[in-house]
Parts: structure tokens; C-alpha cells; sequence
């Protein structure tokens, strides 16, 4: 009785799960996301704890993300795509140019071309935005280094800056961090072609440098806005490592309600499409706090909404985690984070499939959002 019992329970709450999951109602493109609650975001966070939000909100068009494309057939076309070639390309680059693709110097300007020349490939026109900063740890020199931006057509009133950083550390090729965010976002620029899809609000793809040294491309691009193109920023999406060799699929807590840092109204949006794929794939996915460290920040400090993707860094992984996600608990997310093993080898594919995936989705839910 009792060894039926141990053998049973799991076996009932497998089921139990499985079912759940697999009754994921499908959802007809051009609807909308129903409740809150849908979202696993809400499911886990048992304790609501109260908003608070120190950002006031600019002066930002609020717009309503609409779910242009089903979330299965975005999986299903990212895992079929080649992620791994531009993770590929940039570790010959580091290997090329003294072990690393930081700001500044030579492997930075071959990454540089490389995402350019995909860019240009693929249809779109690249611009660099150049900026210079004082590098902490380089001698205080000055640091020359330049953004890169791509634009759709579509509404500029309505913009949706989609970006992560280009640059490594100088200690290695930075492959997971961020070598995957930059596959993440060069991919859904390329899918977004090839899909045919023409957006009614203007995707702006960007490319950062600087992060590493303190996240000065996105706060110089951020500076370099008036308050009237502040205001036709209607969100920046950002993935920064999303290949973590132990990771976790995880969506910036856009609303606070998980970590108690909201991002500027609209936020939540964000963090409710990012979701909505992640459910409509029987993928587990939690929230992760801002914690300033990444290039939303500049976006969130001006009152534009922002949000992403992360799948871990120097953390350790949670039981609950191991149980979610699989992998190994007690080990780090990512255990070469900003160091030389940050290799080809220190990267999870099939994970980046899928959250390069939830990007595409969330990026097309702007390109098409309705706008008030
Ligand atoms: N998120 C940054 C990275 O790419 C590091 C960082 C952490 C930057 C905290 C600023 C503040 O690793
Ligand atoms: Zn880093
Ligand atoms: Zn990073």
C-alpha cells in the first residue's frame, strides 16, 4: 500500500501536469491575451508584493502588443533555424582577434561586420551610432565604439527598439554573454524578412557596445533621444545571454508584482507576450527582476516600457529551478560567465532556439500592435 502510493503519486501529478500543459488553449492569431493569470509569472509568485515604481512614465504611446503569429509555429520555425552559426561566427572572431570582442578593439570591429554584412543580407540598411567612453580598468583611456542600428519600415511613431550587446569582457569571446543575444535578435531580423512580415510600427534592431564597460551604447542612444522620439519609443526588448549551459527561461518581471521593481506602465505587456509564448509551448518560464544590469535600463530610466529575456548568469541553480527547467541544481546558471570557457562549448542551443523564438513572437506583437 504504501510502495503502491510512492509509486503512484508522481505518476498522478505527472499526469496531472501533463494534462495541464497539454490543454494550453490555442489561441487564434489577432487576440488577445485574456487574463493576468493566465501567465506561469503569476502562478509562481504566491506573494504578491505591492508595486512600486519610481519611474514616472514619459510621455510613451501605450500600446496594446497583439499576438500576429501563432506562438507554435514561431517555435517550430526557430527550431529549425541555425542559431549556432552566429554563435559560431563570433567565436572565430575572438579566436581571430586575442580571445575576446570587447568594446573597442578589433575583435568588436570584425563582430561588428560580421552582423552588418547578415544585416545588409538580409535586406535591412545598418547605420553605426559611434559614442566614446572612459574604460574603467583600460588605463582610464578613452574608448571609441559604436552602436549598431537596423530599422524596419513601419510607424517610427510608434518604434520598438529591439537590441542586445555586441560587446564581450576583454577576459574572453563572451559566446552566452552576449554572443547568444546578438544570434537571438540578428535571427529574428533575418525571420521577419523571410517570413514576409510588414510591420505597422517600426522594429529597430540594435546592436550595443559599451555594455560590459557600463552600459554606455544604449544610454548614448537613450541620450541622444528628444522628448518628442522618447515618446514614439513605445518599447525596447533586450536579450542579454540566452544560451546559459545550465539556464533558465526566464522574462524581466515588467510589473513588479514578483520582485517589486515595475518597470514604466507598459512593462507588463512585455512581460505578458514574453509569457503568452512561453504557455502557448508548454514551456516553463519565470520571472527575473531589474536589476539595472543590462541595457533596458537606460530605456526604463527615461519612462520607456522595457523587458526581455534572460536565462542566467553566476547564480546557482534552485532545486525548484532543476525541477522546471531540468539541468543541475546547486551548479552556476552559467559557470563561465565574463570568463575565457565563455565558449562555443559553454552554450545550450536548444534553448536559445526557444527563446530567440519568444523574441521573434514578442517582436512581432509591436510591429503589429494596435496604437491608441
Ligand atoms: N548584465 C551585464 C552583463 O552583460 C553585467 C552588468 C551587471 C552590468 C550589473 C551592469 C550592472 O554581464
Ligand atoms: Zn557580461
Ligand atoms: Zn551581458
Amino acid at each position: 500500500m504504501i510502495t503502491l502510493r510512492k509509486h503512484l503519486l508522481p505518476s498522478v501529478l505527472a499526469l496531472v501536469l501533463l494534462s495541464t500543459s497539454a490543454c494550453t488553449p490555442g489561441t487564434p492569431s489577432g487576440s488577445q491575451s485574456d487574463s493576468p493569470s493566465d501567465s506561469p509569472s503569476s502562478a509562481a509568485a504566491s506573494t504578491a508584493k505591492p508595486t512600486k515604481s519610481a519611474i514616472p512614465s514619459a510621455s510613451v504611446p501605450q500600446v496594446e502588443p497583439v499576438s500576429a503569429v501563432d506562438a507554435r509555429t514561431v517555435l517550430a520555425a526557430f527550431k529549425s533555424r541555425n542559431m549556432v552559426g552566429h554563435m559560431q561566427a563570433l567565436q572565430r572572431v575572438a579566436d581571430a582577434n586575442g580571445g575576446n570582442r570587447a568594446s573597442g578593439t578589433s575583435g568588436y570591429e570584425e563582430s561588428a561586420r560580421y552582423v552588418e554584412e547578415q544585416l545588409r543580407a538580409a535586406g535591412y540598411a545598418p547605420v553605426r551610432q559611434t559614442f566614446t567612453f572612459r574604460g574603467d580598468g583600460r588605463g582610464k583611456a578613452r574608448v571609441e565604439s559604436f552602436n549598431i542600428l537596423a530599422d524596419t519600415g513601419g510607424d517610427a511613431g510608434h518604434t520598438v527598439v529591439v537590441g542586445a550587446h555586441l560587446d564581450s569582457v576583454q577576459e574572453g569571446p563572451g559566446i552566452n554573454d552576449n554572443g547568444s543575444g546578438v544570434a537571438a535578435v540578428l535571427e529574428t531580423a533575418r525571420w521577419m524578412k523571410e517570413a514576409g512580415i510588414k510591420p505597422a510600427n517600426r522594429v529597430r534592431f540594435a546592436f550595443w557596445g559599451g555594455e560590459e564597460d557600463g552600459l554606455y551604447g544604449s544610454q548614448h542612444y537613450v541620450d541622444e533621444l528628444s522628448q518628442a522620439e522618447i515618446g514614439q519609443t513605445a518599447a525596447n526588448l533586450n536579450v542579454d545571454m540566452a544560451a546559459s549551459p545550465n539556464g533558465v527561461r526566464s522574462v524581466h518581471d515588467g510589473d513588479g508584482t514578483d520582485f517589486g521593481h515595475a518597470g514604466p506602465a507598459g512593462s507588463k505587456a512585455i512581460e505578458d507576450i514574453l509569457f503568452r509564448y512561453f504557455q502557448e509551448n508548454a514551456l516553463p518560464a519565470e520571472t527575473t527582476p531589474f536589476d539595472g544590469g543590462s541595457d533596458y535600463d537606460a530605456f526604463l530610466s527615461a519612462g520607456i516600457p522595457g523587458g526581455g529575456l534572460f536565462t542566467g548568469d553566476e547564480k546557482r541553480k534552485s532545486q525548484a529551478q532543476a525541477r522546471s527547467f531540468g539541468g543541475v541544481a546547486g551548479k552556476v546558471l552559467d559557470p563561465c560567465y565574463h570568463e575565457a570557457c565563455d565558449t562555443i562549448a559553454n552554450t545550450n542551443p536548444e534553448l536559445l532556439q526557444e527563446m530567440s523564438g519568444a523574441l521573434a513572437y514578442a517582436t512581432v506583437a509591436y510591429a503589429m500592435a494596435k496604437t491608441g
